[in-house]
């Protein structure tokens, strides 16, 4: 059996607001593992980004513990996190954080550049995922000039561009129409397959989730493996 690449265990998080404690997560348990698609769905203020947060890094439980490939990051300092940010996962945003001063070249290759890989190399890879996904004829553009679809497939090749063996995409579709939607989707799965990454998608759209190998609903502070043939049952 191949080994997780990362393991949540009993994590939870509060916020504290007002002198009131705010239970956001009450004890999440996953196991991911390497190559594998999942997506968590889940009403709007469960949690599920600050579920991924957490994943990444960017935010740390209250309690529990994260594992990424069988270290734990809660106990790191910042320089572990930073490198493990930098060079473990792909963020991708429902607001895709693009800098609007910067062409869409430099934008996919600024994470490239920060982690101090060589920019003839950056360039040429990416060359081959913007020719891939359609944008090459933009990539001189700033991306005040593209539409909201060609902006989502910028901050993808961006998040994947250094192969990173975790993604995770909070709502990369969510401000996009229903054909751009899946235009975005499509070309994510298929740039993914290549990477290998393990990739954690949350979403509202269930077509989106039906397509990932596991569907994970957060509810109440937990996390619950669906299966696909529960879905209608619990109104999806
Ligand atoms: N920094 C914060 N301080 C206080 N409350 C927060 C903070 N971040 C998120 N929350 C609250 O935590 C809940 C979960 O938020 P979030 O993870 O964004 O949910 P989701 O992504 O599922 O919509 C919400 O009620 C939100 O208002
Ligand atoms: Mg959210």
């Amino acid at each position: 059996m191949n080994k997780p690449i990362m393991e949540l265990i009993e994590v939870k998080k509060s916020y504290f607001s007002g002198g009131k404690e705010l239970k956001i997560l009450k004890g999440v348990n996953l196991e991911l593992f390497e190559g594998e698609k999942v997506a968590i769905i889940g009403p709007s203020g469960v949690g599920k980004t600050t579920l991924l947060n957490i994943m990444g890094a960017l935010d740390k439980p209250t309690e529990g513990k994260v594992l990424f490939r069988g270290k734990a990051l809660n106990w790191q300092d910042e320089e572990f996190l930073n490198r493990f940010r930098r060079e473990c996962v792909g963020f991708i945003f429902q607001l895709h954080y693009l800098i609007f001063e910067l062409s869409v070249m430099e934008n996919v290759i600024l994470p490239g550049l920060i982690a101090g890989k060589n920019r003839r190399e950056l360039e040429k890879k990416a060359e081959t995922l913007l020719k891939s996904l359609g944008l090459w004829d933009r990539r001189d553009s700033t991306p005040d000039l593209l539409s909201g679809g060609e902006r989502q497939r910028v901050a993808i090749i961006r998040a994947l561009i250094l192969k990173p063996p975790l993604i995770l995409a909070d709502e990369p579709t969510g401000n996009l129409d229903p054909q751009a939607a899946k235009e975005v989707i499509d070309e994510f799965f298929y740039l993914s397959k290549e990477t290998k990454s393990t990739v954690v998608v949350v979403t509202h759209n269930m077509d989106i989730a039906k397509k990932m190998d596991r569907i994970f609903l957060l509810k109440n502070g937990f996390l619950v493996e669906l299966q696909k043939t529960q879905l209608k049952q619990e109104g999806f």
